[in-house]
């Protein structure tokens, strides 16, 4: 009847319109058209236009994908009535910076199945009037809705999926929520919850993915879980809590992605895992974990990642673990012998600080090789970043290397860096610096050293060494740039982690927009730090809070745009670096170790001299020259065949002819684009360890493009040979 009326009524006021409905003869129940003015109102949607019948797909009722994944749909069933009348099954508004209410009248649509309003400014609470509803599909990721879920919510047993992630929910989850048994997809995280996970998750018996992450909720992981047979995709971080055991998952035969993160998880690893041969990805990092590795896990043929740093296993490492693509062993008890302890890295596996032999602050077994070049007394890092020097005398080392999810790399002299996690769903490949040219609002500090960061998704370790004992002062430089300052975005995304100086907590939930007072705004936070066996950790960790996925996915984690670190008491006089008197090989050896630091630099990037402080230039200039490469090329003919006299490990010899006379033999340093930076300090050792009693002077050395000679004075009998060549 009222279909009747309204089609008349079209069809006397709104003739062409009214008659393209009609011969497609379909329209929306007018009850429907009026919920929906009503419903747009309560939410903020301002662009519905009503001079078209909301089914008809067009001026906005669909429109095509926007920036940022923003998505905008009403979908309507139109087979009723012999093929006459619609009804609304779904509303789609993504990314749309809605900022009202939740509208209680969405009752009025009964036949509605899937609400999606991801990605908005809602505020306010879930109306539980949507209780009697058949809804399938909701997501309200990514908003700002408070509250608790109302226990009425437990009646939409029709419910698929239900997405709640970044919020500001409060209170338990409802019991009646036992009742949901068709969800098959449930995420909640970065919220306020409370209470622990209910044990009435077990009648999810058709979920099949799981995910809590940073929602507040606390452990343990129920006995429950264990009947959740379908699940192929786990997820449960940051519970608060105390410990407990390993769940049950035996039954879950089709799980692929397992993380269990933070989860106070004590005991041993079970033997059924090994079992669960459909497994891809495994993250129980920072748990209580001891004993072995299961000999069963050689059965997971199909773990490309095993992420298991910040655990107390034990034993020694099988035969496979070099096996999947990364294998995170960081933080453990682990026996490893002397092979396996040379390097912090090896191929795939991150072995920092998993040794029991030595797994403290400043006593890290797989580091014990390493000489210090000298004591610092202050560290900067331009993080993510080239080399740059501020305020004429600080220079900020370069930390623009390529990193990988969970990988150890020694960068410095006297600092490495630590990656834990990987970004999952990103769409993108793997990022671990960001780069962002836009300007930035600085006050007191160079904006330079803001434009680059580094970013990780789980955890960002910077372990610095060779420091002298005493307290530091503690600088870190933030920025948000990765986030747009768009008013939209830059308020629905949040980036939250929390910072540890020396294995302690020192900032909880630091939000760098919220410090900053925006995004594009630098600030720094200092704190002190002791440093009692020469070394220095800050680590930056995910506790699962914030967005992920704003801008783009996996957009979460730490970010960091440089370090200074400075000691707070006066260093001791760097008399000590003077020259003995007497002896080539001491000022060889002198210069050698400049060499080698500024070798360093230079392969990390920091090409030019202007990256050294004018105190060690001087140095430099008074003991060795500093070559052009024409010079060079002038000498040896263009490095014509003819002038090489033999060709060492690292490099060919050349004999040249200097333009003020003297014969010299140039020793040319493969390109730094073929070495990798562990070959390279090698050989350089290896020439600074050379003992030969009449040992050759050094001239100089010339670094520019890709590369770096050494000049030698040149000996006629075959001495040489045998010095430069390292027998
Ligand atoms: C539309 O509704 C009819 C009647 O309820 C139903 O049979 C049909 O499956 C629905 N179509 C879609 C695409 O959901
Ligand atoms: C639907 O249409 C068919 C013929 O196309 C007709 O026989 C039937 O009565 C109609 N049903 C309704 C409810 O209008
Ligand atoms: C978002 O909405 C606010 C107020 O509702 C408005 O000031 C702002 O311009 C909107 N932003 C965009 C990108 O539409
Ligand atoms: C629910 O979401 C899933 C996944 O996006 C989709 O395939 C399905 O069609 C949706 N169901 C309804 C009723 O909207
Ligand atoms: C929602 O936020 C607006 C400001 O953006 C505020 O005025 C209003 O009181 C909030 N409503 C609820 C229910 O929290
Ligand atoms: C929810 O379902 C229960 C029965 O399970 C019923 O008693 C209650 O009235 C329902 N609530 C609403 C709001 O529909
Ligand atoms: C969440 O709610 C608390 C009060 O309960 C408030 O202090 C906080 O700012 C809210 N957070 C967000 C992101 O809205
Ligand atoms: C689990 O998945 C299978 C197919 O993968 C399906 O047949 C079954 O109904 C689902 N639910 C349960 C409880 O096993
Ligand atoms: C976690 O527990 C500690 C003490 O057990 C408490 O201080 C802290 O507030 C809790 N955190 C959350 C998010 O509940
Ligand atoms: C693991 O090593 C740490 C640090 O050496 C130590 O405190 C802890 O007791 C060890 N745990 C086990 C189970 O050996
Ligand atoms: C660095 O330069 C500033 C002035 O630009 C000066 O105040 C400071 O003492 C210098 N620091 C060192 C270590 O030379
Ligand atoms: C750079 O930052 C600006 C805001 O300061 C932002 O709008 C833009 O999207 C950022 N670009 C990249 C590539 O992150």
């Amino acid at each position: 009847m009222s279909f009747f009326f309204f089609s008349l009524f079209s069809l006397l006021l709104l003739f062409p319109l009214s008659f393209v409905s009609f011969t497609l003869g379909a329209t929306l129940q007018e009850d429907e058209v009026e919920a929906l003015k009503d419903i747009g109102k309560t939410l903020g949607k301002k662009d519905w236009d009503f001079s078209v019948d909301p089914c008809s797909g067009r001026n906005n009722w669909i429109s095509s994908t926007q920036l940022h994944g923003s998505e905008n749909a009403v979908t309507c069933n139109c087979s009723f009535q012999n093929n006459t009348l619609c009804h609304v099954v779904s509303v789609v508004i993504k990314a749309q910076n809605l900022s009202g209410t939740l509208p209680p009248d969405l009752v009025r649509l009964p036949f509605l199945q899937e609400i999606d309003l991801t990605l908005n400014y809602l505020n306010g609470t879930i109306p539980k009037q949507w209780a009697t509803l058949k809804l399938v599909n909701v997501s309200f990721y990514g908003n700002r809705l408070s509250g608790p879920i109302p226990k009425e919510f437990g009646n939409i047993t029709t419910l698929k999926s239900l997405l709640l992630s970044s919020n500001n929910f409060t209170g338990l989850l409802p019991a009646t929520f036992a009742k949901l048994t068709a969800l098959k997809q449930f995420r909640i995280g970065d919220s306020g919850f409370s209470g622990a996970i209910p044990n009435f998750i077990q009648s999810w018996i058709n979920l099949e993915m799981l995910t809590i992450q940073g929602s507040g909720l606390s452990g343990p992981i129920p006995s429950g879980i264990s009947l959740l047979k379908n699940l192929t995709d786990l997820t449960i971080t940051d519970l608060n809590g105390s410990d407990s055991p390993f769940p049950q998952l035996q039954n879950m035969s089709n799980l692929s992605k397992l993380v269990l993160r933070s989860c106070n998880i004590s005991g041993a690893l079970p033997e059924y895992l090994g079992k669960l041969t459909n497994l891809e990805v495994i993250d129980l990092s920072n748990n209580k974990l001891s004993g072995q590795i299961p000999v069963s896990f050689d059965g997971l043929q199909n773990m490309y990642l095993l992420f298991l740093s910040g655990n107390q296993l034990s034993g020694s490492l099988p035969d496979w673990i070099a096996k999947p693509d990364y294998v995170d062993l960081s933080y453990n008890n682990f026996t490893i012998t002397n092979f396996e302890l040379q390097t912090c890295q090896q191929g795939s596996v991150n072995l920092f600080a998993s040794s029991l032999k030595g797994n403290s602050l400043g006593n890290i077994s797989c580091m014990e090789n390493y000489q210090c070049p000298k004591t610092w007394y202050s560290l900067y890092i331009n993080c993510g970043g080239k080399c740059i020097t501020v305020d004429g005398n600080k220079t900020y080392d370069d930390d623009s290397n390529e990193m990988g999810p969970s990988r150890y790399r020694q960068i410095g002299l006297n600092w490495a860096l630590i990656t834990a996690g990987h970004f999952f769903d990103s769409g993108r490949p793997d990022y671990y610096t960001w780069s962002n040219t836009t300007k930035l609002a600085v006050d007191n500090d160079d904006p330079k050293l803001y434009m680059d960061a580094r970013v990780s998704p789980n955890s960002l370790t910077y372990y610095g060494f060779c420091l002298g004992n005493g307290n530091y002062i503690v600088k870190l430089h933030f920025a948000e740039i990765m986030f747009s300052d768009d008013k939209t975005y830059s308020s629905i995304g949040r980036r939250v982690f929390d910072i540890y100086i020396q294995r302690k907590l020192v900032s909880k939930d630091f939000d760098i927009v919220k410090e900053a007072g925006g995004v594009g705004k630098a600030v720094i936070e200092t704190f002190t730090a002791s440093v009692t066996s020469n070394a220095l950790e800050i680590r930056l960790y995910w506790a699962g809070k914030g967005t992920t996925t704003i801008p783009f996915g996996s957009v979460y984690g730490p970010l960091i745009s440089a370090i200074s670190v400075n000691s707070d008491f006066t260093p001791p006089s760097e008399n000590s670096r003077s020259i003995p008197a007497g002896g080539v090989a001491a000022i060889v050896a002198a210069a050698i170790v400049i060499i080698l630091i500024i070798s360093i630099m230079w392969w990390k990037g920091c090409l030019r001299l202007k990256c050294f402080g004018s105190r060690e230039r001087k140095g430099l200039a008074s003991q060795t020259g500093l070559f052009t490469l024409r010079q060079l090329k002038a000498a040896t003919n263009n490095f014509d065949e003819s002038f090489k006299i033999g060709e060492g490990g690292f490099g060919p010899v050349y004999k040249g002819v200097l333009f003020d006379g003297p014969i010299v033999a140039i020793k040319q340093l493969s390109s730094k684009s073929t070495q990798g930076s562990r070959e390279f300090i090698n050989e350089i050792g290896m020439i600074s360890t050379l003992q030969h009693p009449n040992l050759v002077k050094l001239y100089g050395f010339c670094m520019e493009d890709d590369q770096l000679l050494l000049i030698y004075e040149y000996m006629e009998n075959n001495s040489l040979a045998h010095a430069l060549f390292g027998n």
